[in-house]
């Protein structure tokens, strides 16, 4: 898809060039200067004018009629270079793509060097370009018999750059690679329940363990009977569609040691049992996946770059329906750690599920646990719909999964988890555990229940219900699933090894 190039565009027949402005103000040197000489001095006319403006996530679109090589020049404004930012150069990124999908292309050019500036390399800006790019021309094909707009997806993109080219080929890489990542979490959420089983996560996890090289194992109904996991079962009781417990095993290391656990909450369609939803809250329940789809996007990026981390994935996959045998509310359930758990709401299965889940990725030797599941409508009362609410056991652990969520600029905020909660979540008169211990502190309810199975084992709990779908597109892609967390977990196991020399 990229190649590099370590020549100038200046005689480059290409369809189309994407320039960085800063707002210095705007000066054109070196090859633009040559290219403005080139068109008149039309260029800085227009900047003039006003028509191509170096203010943020403006774009402007401008024809060279036969004067130079190139077709089209597309100016991105990328505002001050003294306050240049790698999230906001992204999203720039993205708004000229979605320019670039209008006008139809196959082919792209870019001139890196003038993404370039003191705050941003050009390693930097090769990896914001191809993750951006891959992230805004996400679409979600969907199932009309017809398309009304037919696309053309652009499929060779040459970087120009006085950089070293070997560096910049692998920063477009990796930059890329986690654009695919998040694509690829992004389709499984967009994928209705009907079409996306539990079986069909399990063949999806026994493909990508195919591809990679992952170790995997997939429990079915009688080995999680076996193993007692009553928590993951109850909430399969009442469908027809067997539970799956997905794990996949990435081996970065000799020794199965220092393991990382993700585990992720593979609710394939949540109608809440026999608490049952309202008919509007129940749509859109096919995005109770998330967080498995997050974990898979992950191990995607992970099995691509091959960090030298060990790193386990679970995944609890069922759906929450209706039946006479279905669980119910007042049901007393032994999870897998031996722990009993009073149900008093079969909607809030998330938790009951991931019991189960913690306890096995502890079981295949997990040393650090970060859950990520769509657990809560509390936590978008909280923090709105476009944070995802964090808890962690472990001040230390949860640096890094912070720094982590920076570098990918996907927003989390901590919430508390004090004693007194936890004497919450432990208050059922006749288990150790209660499944719904009421409204207040929904979210911290929930994740604090997930936290139990975790015992001393470092934790951190991500709550994606607000995050893992979008009702508006955003610069980074559509409408709908947002693949979120899947770059923060993958930059988790990539900063790891290097965070434990420090
Ligand atoms: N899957 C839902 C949480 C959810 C809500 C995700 C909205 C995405 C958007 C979860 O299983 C659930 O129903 N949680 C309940 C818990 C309650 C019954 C204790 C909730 O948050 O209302
Ligand atoms: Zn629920
Ligand atoms: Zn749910």
């Amino acid at each position: 898809m990229f190649s590099v190039k370590n020549e100038t565009f200046l005689k480059e027949k290409e369809e189309l060039l994407i320039i960085g402005l800063y707002d210095r103000p705007i000066k054109f040197e070196g090859e633009l200067a040559e290219l403005d000489e080139a068109l008149n001095g039309q260029l800085t006319e227009l900047v003039k004018e006003g028509d191509i403006s170096a203010k943020k996530k403006e774009t402007a679109l401008i024809p060279t009629l036969g004067r130079v090589p190139v077709k089209r020049l597309l100016f991105i404004g990328l505002g001050k270079d003294k306050k240049a930012d790698f999230q906001e150069m992204k999203e720039a990124i993205g708004a000229a793509a979605k320019t670039i999908k209008k006008v139809r292309l196959s082919s792209i050019a870019v001139a890196l060097d003038s993404f370039v500036c003191e705050r941003i390399e050009a390693d930097d800006a090769a990896h914001a370009f191809s993750e951006a790019f891959g992230l805004a021309s996400y679409e979600f094909k969907g199932y009309k018999q017809q398309s009304n707009d037919p696309e053309q997806a652009v499929e060779q993109v040459t970087v120009y750059t006085k950089a070293e080219a070997g560096v910049v080929s692998a920063a477009l890489h990796v930059g890329y690679v986690f654009s695919q990542g998040t694509n690829s979490a992004r389709t499984l959420v967009n994928t209705p329940g009907n079409l996306l089983t539990a079986s069909d996560m399990a063949d999806y996890a026994r493909k990508l363990a195919e591809t990679y090289n992952f170790e995997v194992e997939i429990l079915e109904k009688e080995d999680i009977e076996k193993l007692g996991m009553g928590a993951f079962l109850a909430v399969n009781q009442g469908s027809v569609e067997p539970p799956k417990m997905i794990t996949l095993k990435y081996h970065g290391q000799e020794e199965w040691k220092d393991v990382l656990g993700l585990v992720g909450k593979g609710i394939t369609f949540d109608t809440g049992g026999y608490s049952i939803k309202p008919k509007t809250g129940i749509v859109g329940m096919k995005t109770d996946m998330g967080g498995a789809a997050a974990v898979f996007g992950a191990m995607e990026i992970i099995g691509e770059l091959k960090p030298q981390q060990n790193v386990v994935a679970v995944i609890p996959a069922t759906d929450n329906m209706i039946s006479g045998e279905a669980f119910k509310p007042d049901d007393v359930i032994t999870s897998m750690s031996g722990k009993t758990i009073e149900v008093l709401n079969t909607d809030a299965e998330g938790r009951l599920v991931l019991a189960d889940a913690m306890t096995y990725a502890k079981h295949h030797k997990a040393d650090y646990l970060v859950d990520v599941a769509t657990l809560t409508g509390g936590v978008v009362v909280a923090l709105g719909d476009d944070k995802t609410g964090a808890l962690t056991n472990n001040e230390e652990f949860f640096e890094e999964v912070l720094e982590a969520s920076n570098e990918a600029g996907e927003f989390i905020w901590r919430l508390p988890l004090t004693e007194k909660d936890k004497q919450r979540i432990r208050s059922s008169k006749i288990a150790d555990l209660n499944n719904s211990p009421g409204r207040e502190g929904h979210a911290i309810m929930g994740g604090g229940f997930v936290g139990e199975f975790a015992e001393d084992t470092p934790w951190v709990h991500l709550d994606i219900a607000g995050t893992a779908d979008s009702s508006k597109a955003s610069a980074l892609g559509p409408a709908g699933a947002t693949g979120v967390m899947a770059r923060t977990l993958a930059l988790l196991a990539l900063r790891r090894p290097d965070n434990q020399e420090k």
